[in-house]
């Protein structure tokens, strides 16, 4: 292959954004300019989410507004239920939480006005609905009744009440609230790209954050949270730890929630979701989790000199909160909405078509015989 070609779009810029950065001089990941551990200290999700989709912190009376604005669109249309209660129950949560996007686009009223206003209100929609439509899927699929939202829940908090039918202690909320935080941006990754991509065709939002969801769910990508569930399943024991990932090295195997295509020496999420997996172990009285994590954290750095991305300690927190493994990456769709409708506007704002090129290997020009004669 040519050197012209940058598969994967390896070190290619292709526009520019004012909404996220790795910052090399804080070695951090930055919302808008503030370091993501900082607001993970100072911050509840909304204010971040504020933040993301409004460009700067809002104050008391705006966080107020905007919570207000988000705990009123709490609510699902009788349709959406219905097509709730008729998907399959195997269906995987990222099918649903995409699905149920999509139906939203059917149903809002400003589906193709592209403005940035229409678009904070169809954000905010989106926003507030999807957490509220996996519930409920949650539920249906252990056949159990929905458990409508409560207004005066936080969003983390609505999240554990609609899902359980009840809020756990304050730090294991904090430490959910945390990870939200964690995942609402990323600049130009694969999800965030394709929605601009989506976007780039002056397309709308719905549509553009129902293909980001599709591209979520790979393993490379967002699906990584519940491939390093599945992955310390296996493992099962401590004891068992070292064998399996001195083994999987041999084979050659890549081992999920580890590397990056932005940070190369470690993701800057993860000391502080490490710290958050260790109070909830602590919490919950688990101490195999936090082992086999460090035995298997330990080995990647010696043998491989990779280290863990955000994926690999959310992993882990979620499934001791009790969610079921398919619903890792969903969780993560509930927070990345903000990114994505940060991008969508972005890219709505100052919109150039994205249409790469491709280097064609394809067979030489051939005359087409008639089907008779092939
Ligand atoms: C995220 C990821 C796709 C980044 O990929 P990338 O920037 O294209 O880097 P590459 O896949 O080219 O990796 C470079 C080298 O490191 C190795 N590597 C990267 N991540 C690895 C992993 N998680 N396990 C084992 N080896 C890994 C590759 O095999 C490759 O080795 P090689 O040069 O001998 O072929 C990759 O690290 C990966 O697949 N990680 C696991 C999935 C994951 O956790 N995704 C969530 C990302 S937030």
């Amino acid at each position: 292959m040519s050197d012209d070609i940058k598969k994967g779009l390896l070190g290619i810029v292709v526009d520019e954004t004012e909404i996220s950065k790795v910052m090399p001089e804080i070695n951090s990941l930055t919302y808008r300019g503030y370091a993501a551990q900082d607001l993970c200290a100072r911050c509840k999700f909304e204010e971040v989410a504020y933040l993301i989709l409004n460009k700067e912190l809002p104050n008391k009376k705006q966080l107020k507004q905007f919570e207000k604005e988000e705990t009123k669109e709490r609510v699902l249309s009788k349709t959406l239920i219905n097509v709730l209660k008729q998907m399959p129950k195997k269906s995987h949560p990222m099918d649903v939480a995409r699905t149920v996007v999509s139906v939203m686009g059917l149903e809002d009223k400003e589906t193709k006005d592209n403005s940035s206003e229409a678009n904070l209100r169809k954000a905010m929609r989106i926003f507030a609905k999807t957490p509220v439509a996996l519930a409920a899927f949650y539920r249906l699929r252990k056949g159990k009744k929905i458990i409508p939202s409560k207004k005066k829940l936080t969003f983390a908090e609505n999240f554990f009440h609609m899902c359980f039918g009840k809020v756990p202690n304050k730090e294991i909320v904090k430490a959910f609230d945390v990870s939200l935080i964690l995942y609402a941006e990323h600049s130009f990754n694969v999800s965030t790209f394709t929605a601009r991509t989506i976007t780039s065709s002056l397309s709308d939002i719905h549509g553009a954050i129902t293909g980001a969801i599709a591209s979520l769910k790979g393993p490379l990508h967002g699906g990584a949270n519940e491939e390093v569930m599945h992955m310390m399943k296996k493992i099962k024991k401590p004891e068992n730890a070292l064998k399996w990932i001195n083994k999987a090295l041999d084979n050659k195997d890549v081992i999920m929630g580890f590397g990056h295509r932005v940070y190369k020496s470690g993701d800057s999420r993860v000391p502080t979701m490490r710290e958050y997996f260790g109070k909830v172990s602590k919490i919950k009285k688990d101490k195999v989790f936090e082992k086999i994590y460090e035995i298997v954290e330990k080995v990647m750095i010696k043998r491989k000199n990779i280290h863990p991305n955000v994926d690999y300690p959310t992993g882990p927190t979620y499934h001791l909160m009790g969610f079921d493994t398919d619903f890792f990456t969903p969780i993560f769709v509930i927070s990345r909405i903000t990114g994505w409708s940060a991008h969508i506007m972005e890219q709505h704002a100052a919109n150039k078509l994205i249409r790469p090129l491709a280097s064609y290997k394809g067979s030489k020009h051939r005359k087409v015989m008639q089907l008779n004669h092939r």
